[in-house]
């Protein structure tokens, strides 16, 4: 049991930390040698013992990030409120610069939209057509409104993307989740903030601006199971819109492959137009005719069709779709 959790770690910091977050990585390969740290995430549940989990509720109960020197010693003195942290939290974090590659699909179809967001968190991605984009030297400005300055997401796009001169049209917008987050709650705002990796103060900048933006008018996100709850949801967007539905960075959380393939079948059975932004394992169907496989990238589909390899924060998106 220890042993996989070492390994976990030690996976954690070789292909994920690793060339992302020096200090992540090194906490990760703390952990993975470390009998104290393996002995304190063993009494807990095995969905609970995630890396990324471990590491955000270190810095939301302590208030800042540790060392690795000090790791030992803030998880013996802190166990309580850490273990706490991490039964009462799951990993949800909400990365609006996301729209920036889903815009290029958004973007072509007819509205007005209903737009459903399944594992929305706080609904940030829920609002494309309220922030900018710099694709490169493609520029869409953010629509002056008043209120809060909206962030403009900055993403490299192969040359072959279609990307967008207009936002979409979104008349209506929902969003489903196990736990929606709640950007007038206090501790909400600070758990999503503890999840952006430490040193990546770009992306804190861009949640911040985007929060400030949702609170002025925030998407309605209900909780839900996008399994069971999805169809009630779409049964209430108007009629006359084009429904769709899209999820970023979701299904890896439904763990069985059955599972997620009885909700591919149930969201196409809806007719509605279906967006999965998601790891290439998510829907390995999607990926199985493509030349080679990118593990560190998503995949991006509409309709089960590939369209493009992104980054997984929306920093860059390599169409490999058709040429429109
Ligand atoms: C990593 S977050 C991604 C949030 C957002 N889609 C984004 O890209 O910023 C995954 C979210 O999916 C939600 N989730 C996981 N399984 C779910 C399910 N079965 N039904 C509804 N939401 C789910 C989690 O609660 C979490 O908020």
């Amino acid at each position: 049991m220890e042993h996989g959790l070492a390994e976990r770690y030690a996976r954690f910091a070789r292909f994920e930390a690793a060339g992302q977050s020096p200090l992540y990585e090194a906490l990760a390969w703390h952990v993975s040698q470390s009998q104290a740290a393996l002995d304190f995430l063993s009494r807990l549940p095995p969905d609970r013992q995630q890396p990324n989990l471990l590491f955000a509720a270190i810095r939301h109960a302590t208030g800042g990030t540790v060392a690795p020197s000090d790791m030992t010693a803030t998880l013996n003195a802190r166990s309580d409120a850490i273990a706490a942290v991490m039964m009462a939290r799951t990993t949800q974090t909400n990365e609006p610069g996301r729209c920036a590659v889903l815009m290029p699909v958004l973007s072509r179809i007819p509205g007005p939209i209903a737009l459903i967001e399944v594992g929305a968190s706080a609904g940030l991605c829920l609002l494309p057509d309220a922030y900018g984009y710099a694709w490169g030297q493609h520029f869409l400005p953010p629509p002056s409104l008043p209120g809060a300055a909206a962030p403009t997401f900055t993403c490299d796009a192969s040359d072959k993307t279609p990307l967008p001169f207009r936002h979409p049209e979104i008349a209506w917008r929902a969003g489903l989740d196990l736990n929606p987050l709640d950007l007038r709650h206090a501790a909400d705002v600070a758990w999503l903030e503890s999840l952006v990796w430490p040193e990546h103060e770009a992306r804190l900048a861009r949640l911040r601006a985007a929060s400030a933006v949702a609170r002025e008018a925030p998407p309605r996100v209900e909780a839900g199971d996008l399994m069971q709850d999805l169809p009630a949801l779409i049964a209430e967007a108007p009629r006359e819109a084009t429904i769709v539905v899209f999820h970023t960075a979701v299904l890896a959380y439904v763990r069985d492959q059955a599972d997620r393939d009885r909700f591919a079948d149930l969201v196409q059975g809806t007719g509605a137009v279906w967006i999965s932004n998601e790891g290439p394992r998510v829907f390995p169907q999607f990926a199985a005719g493509l030349h080679g496989r990118r593990e560190n990238m998503f995949l991006l589909a509409a309709n089960g069709a590939p369209l493009a390899w992104t980054g997984p924060h929306g920093q860059a998106i390599d169409w490999i779709g058709p040429n429109v």
